[in-house]
């Protein structure tokens, strides 16, 4: 697949821009400033609503408008779907498929990006939630519908713990209160099952890509894995699993309860848990060496997009977008990320300047300069 046309208003630092793209490269070049990471970030937004650099949707509504709106046109088997979303600063966006209103689910699985940016090192290097965020994008991504129990998880998880929060220790908690927490012992369960579900179920497909994925850009040097540590099968310890997850998670939540009463936090859940990578015997946080890190992050993105190419029913790739890696790269990994990602439909790569980007990914040509953007050799 591949977006050919994009209509921004008042996003970021864009007031009105309208481009058309090409299939194949898209390079997009500025000082640093100008717009580039914006640009990208709203194609990525139109795939997973969710943007890489912040968790609120208010930084990308133009600072003084009163929303943003992003328009794209995208193409599936000669097939073109228009997509727009409306972004208001603290209510809910409005989506659109074909100029129709539409439930933000039936968005979600039209357009797939793979976005890869410097800020990936923190997949490896990064607290546990960073890798949580990408297996959930990802898990979200495959399934639509799991976006709402996403959603529902995290405010489930919010409404818990603030509950636990007022038992105050729990030696005093009242027994309305804990009947309360029966209740959303409950519903965290249920919606807790369903991801833990999605996400082992994606590990389990992934974990092979991304090791294969990691020989490519390091030339064989050495084994990856994946692998969830389960605050679930911690909290079991020394309990032989009895039921389904959803059970599972309710039993361990009795168990406990004690502590979490007297710690006012909900102890166990999808929000504990870890993607653990490890490269060789040893664990990538804390030993993997820079340049290991920056090709684990990379190869657990090359994986996503490996397996989302491979489960789309049409064979398409999704958009692969590169927000100014190259710069970081040694000349080595340059050429083995350049190659790679020539199998992409289309591929955004954006960098301050031209010597970032390998010769071999040349394409059409952008440039960008205060929210302005403009197409190399044409007016803009
Ligand atoms: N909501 C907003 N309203 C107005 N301007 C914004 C908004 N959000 C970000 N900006 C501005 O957009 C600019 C950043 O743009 P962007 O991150 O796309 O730069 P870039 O071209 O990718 O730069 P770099 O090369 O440094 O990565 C900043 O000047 C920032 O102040
Ligand atoms: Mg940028």
């Amino acid at each position: 697949m591949f977006v050919s046309d994009l209509a921004l208003s008042d996003y970021r630092n864009y007031r009105e821009a309208v481009v058309r793209f090409d299939e194949g490269t898209v390079v997009i070049l500025g000082a640093n400033g100008q717009g580039k990471t914006n640009l990208v970030e709203a194609i990525a937004y139109l795939s997973t609503f969710s943007s890489h650099r912040v968790s609120a949707d208010a930084a990308l509504v133009r600072a003084g408008a009163p929303g943003a709106v992003v328009r794209a046109k995208v193409v599936r088997r000669d097939r073109p779907t228009v997509l727009e979303l409306e972004i208001i600063a603290g209510r809910a966006n409005r989506a659109r498929v074909n100029r129709s209103p539409a439930r933000t689910r039936d968005v979600l699985g039209i357009l797939k990006t793979v976005v890869f940016a410097p800020e990936d090192l923190t997949l490896v290097k990064g607290d546990p939630a960073e890798r949580r965020r990408y297996l959930d994008d990802l898990v979200v991504t495959r399934v639509p519908r799991l976006a709402g129990v996403r959603s529902e998880y995290e405010r489930i998880l919010r409404q818990r713990s603030a509950l636990l929060k007022s038992a105050g220790g729990g030696r005093r908690a009242p027994t309305a209160l804990l009947s309360t927490l029966d209740v959303w012992d409950g519903h965290l369960a249920a919606a807790g099952a369903e991801l833990l579900a999605a996400r082992a179920s994606l590990v389990a497909e992934l974990a092979p890509r991304v090791a294969a994925a990691y020989r490519d850009v390091s030339d064989g040097a050495g084994e990856v894995t994946l692998a969830i540590r389960s605050s679930l099968e911690r909290a079991e310890d020394d309990v032989a699993p009895d039921g389904d997850l959803e059970a599972r998670l309710l039993a361990a939540m009795q168990r406990l309860r004690p502590q979490e009463l007297d710690r006012g936090v909900c102890l166990v859940g999808p929000h504990r848990d870890d993607l653990v990578l490890t490269l060789g015997d040893l664990p990538a946080r804390g030993y993997a060496s820079h340049g290991e890190s920056w090709s684990l992050a990379l190869a657990l993105r090359l994986g996503a997009f490996g397996l989302l190419r491979a489960e789309d029913p049409d064979g398409e790739t999704p958009v692969l977008i590169l927000d100014d890696v190259f710069a970081e790269l040694d000349t080595h990994r340059r050429a083995r990320l350049a190659a790679l990602v020539r199998e992409a439909q289309q591929v955004f790569v954006t960098a301050a300047v031209p010597a970032d980007v390998p010769a071999e990914l040349d394409g059409q040509r952008f440039h960008v300069r205060a929210g302005v953007i403009g197409e190399d050799g044409h007016d803009g």
